[in-house]
């Protein structure tokens, strides 16, 4: 197993391990959320990324609560992430909407709460037109009730960032969006740290781990022999040496997997460091691709890309 996972700091002085388990699934059979979480947590996972909207709350909590009755680890020692749906943008909705997650992972806090999307929609996908700046009145409530230790948005691009960040007492600590080698994303996460917003990395894989049939002819870096001497040059694969080149940008990462020996490889990072021209290598692979451009909700006026 590689060496420790190391931690990024927010503004406000709480700590997020720089790799978490991603918990999104568009199937799972049942109990395999529960399951992931607990190998992930045996092989050394102190951070945890799920939403309400992924419908697996009750089993990422099961899962995570396991491991503490087992005596593996304390609450405190983890750290855990919760979003709040499009469906609950109102400002009083925020409060209850989180404590309906508590109840489901059965935790009397989350260590971060995110508003997963600026926009706001209905279950039918229409547009319910509430402005992400009263959505975030609600989110500074859940910190001043003790529910959420930190807040943060995601999928928020520079212009609804830098409006929320003008307009709000307590400032979101983090932006979760996607980023990995064919999405670079070079211009937000730059602005991102230059107000101290920490980017995080969904899809952290990006088109290495994806089979999807629309991406079909994009997926060089999945057999690019320069991509595959670098992985063997570390003995390691392209997975890890994707989720390396993020964290090393300083970039968290949230990588998913159901299988137990990808949840400890893709843990397994900090044993290695690429040089200048090596994170240039897996840089060139940019083809800004967004695995999830999630277009349904594309007509809505807030949609962010
Ligand atoms: N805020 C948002 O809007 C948003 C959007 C998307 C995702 N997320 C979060 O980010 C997390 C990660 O994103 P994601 O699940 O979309 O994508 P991802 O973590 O980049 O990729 C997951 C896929 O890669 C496979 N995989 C995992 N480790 C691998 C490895 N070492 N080698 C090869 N394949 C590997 C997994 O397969 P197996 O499971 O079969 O091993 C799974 O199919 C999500 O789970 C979720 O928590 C947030």
């Amino acid at each position: 197993m590689g060496s420790k996972v190391l931690n990024v700091k927010f503004t406000n002085g709480k700590e997020m391990p720089m790799v978490g388990l991603g918990t999104y699934a568009r199937q799972a059979d049942p109990g395999q959320f529960r399951q992931a979480v607990e190998w992930g947590i045996e092989a050394g996972y102190r951070h945890i990324d799920t939403a309400s909207c992924y419908k697996n709350e009750e089993e990422v909590g099961e899962g995570i609560n396991n491991k503490i009755n087992d005596g593996l680890v304390t609450r405190d020692q983890l750290f855990v992430t919760t979003k709040v749906w499009n469906d609950c943008h109102a400002e009083e909705q925020v409060v209850p909407a989180l404590k309906e997650s508590l109840a489901r992972l059965k935790l009397d806090y989350v260590d971060l709460y995110l508003v997963h999307w600026p926009f706001s929609a209905n279950g039918k996908g229409e547009d319910l037109g509430i402005d992400y700046l009263e959505t975030w009145k609600g989110m500074e409530q859940v910190v001043k009730l003790g529910l959420a230790k930190s807040i943060g948005v995601s999928n928020f691009n520079e212009e609804q960032l830098e409006r929320l960040l003008n307009n709000s007492t307590i400032k979101p600590v983090v932006n979760q969006f996607e980023i990995n080698p064919t999405l670079t994303q070079h211009k937000l996460v730059d602005f991102c740290k230059k107000h101290s917003v920490v980017p995080v990395a969904y899809t952290p894989l990006g088109l290495i781990s994806e089979a999807r049939p629309e991406f079909a002819g994009k997926d060089a870096i999945k057999t690019d022999p320069k991509f595959g001497a670098l992985a063997e040059k570390y003995g390691k694969t392209r997975a890890q040496i994707a989720l390396r080149y993020l964290v090393q940008r300083g970039i968290p990462v949230i990588p998913k997997s159901f299988t137990k020996s990808r949840i400890a490889e893709n843990l397994n990072l900090f044993d290695f460091e690429l040089s200048d021209s090596e994170m240039a290598l897996v840089d060139s692979f940019n083809i800004d691709h967004r695995c999830v451009p999630a277009t349904p909700f594309k007509a809505l006026k807030n949609y962010p890309f």
